[in-house]
């Protein structure tokens, strides 16, 4: 395993960052910490409620905020909000104190993952697979730019996915 004192996973909506780095976490004896949850409940509010109050500019204040502190600690596996990546400062954080794993995965499967979803706001409204194209477009450089490890979690189960990523680490 990567000496970095923490773990962290990076990529984008749907990718499976919550479920399998929930699961990863246990077999790798890690603190599991989802930034969106712990936002959630340090505010008391739903991400779309805080998006809705304090606009995306506020929502990404209390992001970056919760990651320099995250990147502080050791022995977390960290999954990160899909635009956490967007902040030049999160993103020396995350490098300088994890060892960063890029979750893939295709526009095809987010859209099936995501169609009913109601937590993400940047994918409310109409067209969310030229909104998800959208995304993919502008972050897809930046993640893997980050990454120490690049892993395909497209099309896989939870279980496969934690298996084999727990594999290459
Ligand atoms: C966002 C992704 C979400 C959440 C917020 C913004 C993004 O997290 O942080 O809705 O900009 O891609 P997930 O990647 O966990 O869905």
């Amino acid at each position: 395993m990567n000496p970095a004192p923490n773990l962290v996973l990076v990529g984008p909506m749907g990718a499976g960052k919550t479920s399998i780095g929930r699961q990863l976490a246990k077999r790798l004896g890690l603190a599991f910490v989802d930034c969106d949850q712990l936002l959630e409940e340090r505010t008391g509010a739903a991400v779309p409620v805080i998006f809705e109050c304090e606009g995306e500019a506020g929502f990404r204040q209390r992001e970056s905020a919760l990651i320099a502190e995250l990147m502080q600690g050791r022995d977390q596996l960290v999954a990160t909000g899909g635009g956490a990546v967007l902040d030049e400062a999160n993103r020396r954080a995350l490098a300088a104190r994890g060892f960063v794993v890029h979750l893939q995965v295709s526009v095809a499967q987010q859209l099936e993952r995501l169609a009913r979803d109601r937590s993400r706001p940047l994918l409310a409204g109409p067209d969310k697979q030229a909104r998800l194209e959208g995304l993919a477009a502008v972050r897809g450089p930046i993640y893997a730019a980050l990454a120490d490890l690049e892993f395909d979690a497209d099309g896989l189960t939870v279980a496969t996915a934690t298996e084999r990523l727990h594999a290459r680490l």
